[in-house]
């Protein structure tokens, strides 16, 4: 298919996506953002005052819905490949945004830095490589994203913190699962209803960090 039938295809299909539309009437950066307040809603994840790190957050949708939660008194620390958007608007909102590559060490240290030692009490990643549609090529990479995420919170979390974590379906998914819950009190799988069906991206969400004193 040539390039421009595809994103025809895929300007049409975004057009009648509900949550596309949602998003642009709220003035939200990304339909992205209805997949946290979702999982929010039932997990009550984000509470007030709380520090929150978003690994992935651009075009900033999660960023925008921590920020509305914590309030002032809470942090957003946001990172992404991409630059944000609407990044003065979200700093006016308390956003912190680095931009890097997540996968070089350079940058891990630059939000541990920004962190300036406080502990996490909510991390999240919503990091997806770019998916080429080969499943060999795309789930380790996506699985490596996942990992990086959770090597970065046992350096950070608090005692009793969350993680919510995107993963594909696929191989590697079981044994991530396991480490999670050798990590957490509880693990669970949510696939909001925000998330394309069609998709095998799901988030596992892992409660009651249990401080582990080696790392
Ligand atoms: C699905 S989008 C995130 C949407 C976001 N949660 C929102 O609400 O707007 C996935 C993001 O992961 C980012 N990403 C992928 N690989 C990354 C990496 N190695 N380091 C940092 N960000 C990465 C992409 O640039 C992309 O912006």
């Amino acid at each position: 298919m040539s390039h421009s039938k595809s994103s025809t295809r895929w300007l049409a299909r975004n057009n009648a996506d509900p949550y596309v539309r949602e998003a642009r009437a709220q003035g939200l950066p990304s339909r992205a953002a209805f997949k946290l307040e979702e999982i929010h809603q039932r997990d009550r994840l984000l509470r007030k005052g709380m520090t929150v790190v978003d690994l992935g957050a651009a075009p900033g949708g999660w960023s925008q819905v921590a920020a509305g939660v914590v309030g002032e008194s809470g942090r957003v620390f946001a990172l992404d490949l991409l630059p944000l958007p609407k990044q003065d608007e979200l700093a006016k909102l308390g956003v912190e945004f680095i931009q890097g590559d997540f996968r070089e060490a350079v940058i891990a240290e630059q939000l541990l830095a920004a962190l300036a030692g406080r502990r996490v009490d909510l991390l999240l990643s919503d990091m997806s490589p770019n998916l080429c549609g080969i499943p060999s090529v795309d789930q380790p990479r996506a699985m490596h994203l996942a990992e990086l995420a959770d090597e970065f919170a046992m350096r950070v979390l608090n005692p009793g913190a969350s993680m919510l974590v995107k993963v594909f379906q696929g191989s590697g998914f079981d044994a991530f699962h396991k480490q999670l819950q050798s990590h957490f009190g509880t693990v669970t799988i949510r696939k909001p209803k925000s998330s394309r069906p069609e998709s095998r991206e799901v988030y596992l969400l892992a409660r009651n960090f249990k401080s582990l004193s080696f790392v």
